[in-house]
């Protein structure tokens, strides 16, 4: 069953013509209890659908349903009994956090603004969402001041899932965090989910981290899926993602940038209006991917592609 899912979504932030839409005709439902990961480039849509689902802004055209309810027109007081279920953990979240306030203040206002708790509930409540990311009941008096970067980061993930929500986007996590610390948070995340069965969109243009923790990868280009690969181990066939895939995998930083744009580099980027949204990147472009839409079709059990060539 699905816990989200969007339908037919669009989201322009502009009124210019033509409309430039930053997430365009998306569908995509995601089941409970799994990591599904959002990969592309930067700019490609990513934040905006995460927090299209999350109803943290209002999409142009199409739908948003949360457990069986469609929540697309909910008014903002309708969406509160709601969001107390979704919460984000986004890169640098940790950062705002205010110095002067304790890991106690942090981690307890969730739970102060959706529900109420005796002072001894919500005591135990936090020290064992402390516990679960891996820290212990000595940092409860600390102020964030005072922690390291991954402590805060820990402390960020602890108040996002104190409530126990249903649905958790989770948007460049990791991403600008070292090495060890991020294996350290990819396996808290994984963990939870195995324990308490989250379901999470797992955000990231970091292939290695997608790979370590998702159960199926939907890829955007231009506002647009063009796959959903079922597993991590399963074969890329979209020219895109396989280009993606071997930029991202390359550890050079250098080549890293050239195998981005292997791909036909005299090609016009701008947002096509109508045809494949890759058009003018891919080598394999023909008449008919520069004229019809693409839509994903499934080629196999579970795996959606959309390109005219497969
Ligand atoms: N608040 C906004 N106002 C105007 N344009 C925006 C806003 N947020 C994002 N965009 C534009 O929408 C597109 C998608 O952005 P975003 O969803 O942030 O992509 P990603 O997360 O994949 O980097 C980009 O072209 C970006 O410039
Ligand atoms: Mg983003």
């Amino acid at each position: 069953m699905n816990i989200v899912e969007v339908k037919s979504l669009y989201k322009s932030y502009t009124k210019s013509k033509p409309t430039k839409y930053a997430v365009h005709n998306v569908s995509l439902g995601i089941e409970h209890g799994e990591i599904l990961g959002l990969v592309g480039e930067s700019g490609c849509g990513k934040s905006t659908l995460g927090a299209l689902m999350l109803k943290l802004i209002e999409p142009t055209k199409g739908e948003i349903w949360f457990d069986g309810k469609n929540i697309t027109n909910l008014t903002f007081r309708n969406m509160r009994k709601i969001r107390s279920h979704m919460q984000i953990v986004f890169q640098g979240s940790s950062n705002a956090f205010n110095p002067y306030h304790t890991v106690r203040q942090i981690i307890s206002e969730p739970m102060d603004n959706y529900t109420k708790f005796s002072s001894a509930e919500k005591e135990r409540k936090i020290l064992a969402c402390l516990e679960s990311v891996g820290l212990g009941a000595e940092h409860i008096e600390r102020y964030s001041g005072e922690l390291s970067g991954g402590q805060r980061q820990r402390i960020g993930i602890a108040r996002a899932l104190i409530l126990d929500p249903k649905f958790v986007v989770c948007d460049e996590a990791v991403s600008s965090v070292d090495y060890g610390l991020k294996k350290q948070i990819l396996k808290i995340l994984y963990d939870l989910k195995q324990e308490k069965g989250f379901t999470y969109l797992f955000i990231s243009h970091d292939m290695a981290a997608i790979n370590a923790v998702c159960d199926r990868v939907a890829v955007m280009y231009l506002g647009n899926l063009v796959e959903i690969l079922p597993s991590t181990d399963a074969t890329a066939l979209h020219p895109y993602t396989k280009a993606l895939m071997a930029a991202t995998l390359e550890p050079d930083p250098k080549i890293k940038k050239k195998k981005l744009v292997l791909f036909n580099e005299s090609g016009d980027f701008s947002y096509p209006h109508g045809g494949c949204p890759f058009q003018s990147r891919c080598l394999y472009a023909s008449e008919k991917c520069r004229t019809e839409d693409q839509l994903l079709r499934e080629i196999s059990d579970g795996h959606f592609v959309a390109c005219h060539l497969i």
